[in-house]
């Protein structure tokens, strides 16, 4: 004990990376439990920008144990490359550990991904084109490749056989990729696998030590509660879990294990992709949230849709994650918007109130949110770092979200910076010191 979950508590790219940085100084390991490289996570430390897609936010820190876990999905081209990346910039990546029962992506998922997208057309759900979801596919349809089978060129081969042999439909459109030669493909994972070796661990095992000494466990989550594959805006979701019960099957540890599971939320919200998303503004005050908030994706570049605050999505979130605090992200970004509106309920065009999250998907595309208004603040609060620093209208409406949300907020980032943080007050205490 103790394990601290971080979860993305709307539609992903909250600002999990910052705060698993920010916290992995405490923790003993941290590592990622589901996902692969259509996350990005961006960490600014000491002015220099990092940007991570399948290494855990905590490896700035010179040894620290960051795990990748069973439950990612790993495109060694893109995991080598980022190793590469690092190690140029001269970050010690000796803690890297990457677990032998991850799966792989393989150059035909990537490839499948974009044609899935592609013969949906204007359905699209708007991937991130990683080839994340062929990949859970295959996982399924134990048809997957593991990084353990980067180790025995044979088994290597023969998997990749059998893996593409009921997809030769679907990949005549691309028989002459050289990337899909059979040959070349186990040639080029098996160097894959060569550079990987020193880091293949079994990672469950990395937790229970760490667990079993007291120290703590950070489970750094990817994309966020909205696009969970079961819970989220189906289609329109990613193909994992990124709710922290997803931690215990993608690292490998009990339920008992997950002592803390913190929410990270903007102070807005935004989406990538299609799908859902009542809040969203399409006039000016979206455009501006989307200026201010620097709101491109880490990953593709693409302009993220902006909108309001939702405590109904956060409330659904609080308990598919069972919540025990909230990190609001981004408050920086609302100074001088006035008012701030913060939505409570849904209402339908029939009439019907939702105060909690609807199910079914015809409805959600159809409501209408109902925003409470509060007065909005003013002023440079970057430098804030004390509760007390934030003006009055400001920690009303943190108050406010704690109130529609019933989870506290503990943290609060006031900048893109590590240390443009504030903690709140003893809430924050109690929640850090039962995390750590
Ligand atoms: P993640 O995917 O959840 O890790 O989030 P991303 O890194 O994709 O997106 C969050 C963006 O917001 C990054 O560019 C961060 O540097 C930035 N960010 C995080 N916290 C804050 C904050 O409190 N204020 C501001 N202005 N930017 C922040
Ligand atoms: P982080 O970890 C935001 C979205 C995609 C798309 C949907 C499915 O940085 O918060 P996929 O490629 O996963 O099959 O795409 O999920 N998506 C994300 N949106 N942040 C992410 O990760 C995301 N990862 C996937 O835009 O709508
Ligand atoms: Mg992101």
């Amino acid at each position: 004990m103790p394990g601290l979950v971080i979860v993305g508590a709307q539609w992903g790219d909250e600002g999990k990376g910052k705060v698993t940085d920010l916290l992995a100084e405490r923790a003993d390991v941290v590592i990622r439990f589901q996902g692969g490289n259509n996350a990005g996570h961006t960490i600014i430390r000491d002015g220099e920008t990092f940007k991570f897609h399948l290494i855990p936010s905590g490896i700035l820190y010179p040894g620290k144990t960051c795990a990748i876990g069973n439950g990612v999905v790993i495109d060694p081209g893109v995991l080598t490359g980022e190793i590469e990346g690092l190690r140029e910039r001269g970050v010690d990546i000796s803690g890297l550990r990457v677990s032998a029962n991850a799966h792989l992506i393989m150059p035909y998922h990537v490839l499948l991904d974009t044609a899935g997208e592609i013969r949906l057309g204007k359905l699209e759900i708007g991937t991130t084109r990683r080839g994340i979801g062929p990949c859970y596919a295959d996982k399924a349809s134990r048809l997957g490749i593991r990084v353990q089978d980067l180790l025995d060129e044979k088994i290597l081969r023969k998997k990749i056989m059998a893996a593409m042999e009921p997809k030769q439909q679907m990949l005549r459109p691309f028989v002459k990729d050289p990337a899909l030669d059979l040959h070349t493909m186990t040639e080029t994972y098996m160097t894959y696998g060569h550079r990987l070796e020193p880091h293949i661990a079994d990672t469950a095992k990395l937790c229970w030590d760490a667990l079993d000494r007291d120290a703590t466990v950070l489970f750094e989550g990817a994309q966020g509660t909205m696009l969970d594959l079961d819970h989220g805006t189906y289609p329109f979701v990613t193909s994992s879990n990124p709710i922290a019960g997803s931690a215990t099957i993608g690292a490998g540890v009990g339920p008992g294990d997950l002592n803390e599971v913190w929410g990270i939320a903007k102070a807005y919200a935004t989406r990538v992709g299609a799908g859902p998303f009542p809040t969203e503004l399409d006039d000016e005050m979206g455009e501006l949230l989307r200026e201010r908030g620097g709101e491109v994706g880490t990953t593709t570049g693409r302009d993220r849709r902006t909108g309001w605050i939702d405590t109904v999505a956060l409330r659904y979130g609080r308990r598919l994650n069972g919540l025990t605090a909230l990190v609001v992200t981004k408050l920086d970004v609302l100074s001088g918007i006035d008012p701030l509106r913060i939505c409570v309920r849904y209402r339908h065009p029939d009439g019907a109130v939702f105060d909690e999250f609807p199910y079914h998907q015809s409805i959600i595309h159809a409501v209408e949110p109902e925003y409470e208004e509060m007065p909005g603040f003013e002023g440079d609060i970057s430098a804030a770092r004390r509760e007390e620093d934030l003006p009055a209208e400001a920690r009303d409406y943190l108050n406010a979200l704690t109130d529609h949300t019933g989870v506290p907020v503990v943290l609060v980032g006031v900048g893109p910076g590590r240390e443009q943080v504030i903690w709140m007050g003893k809430e924050a205490e109690q929640r850090l010191s039962a995390a750590t």
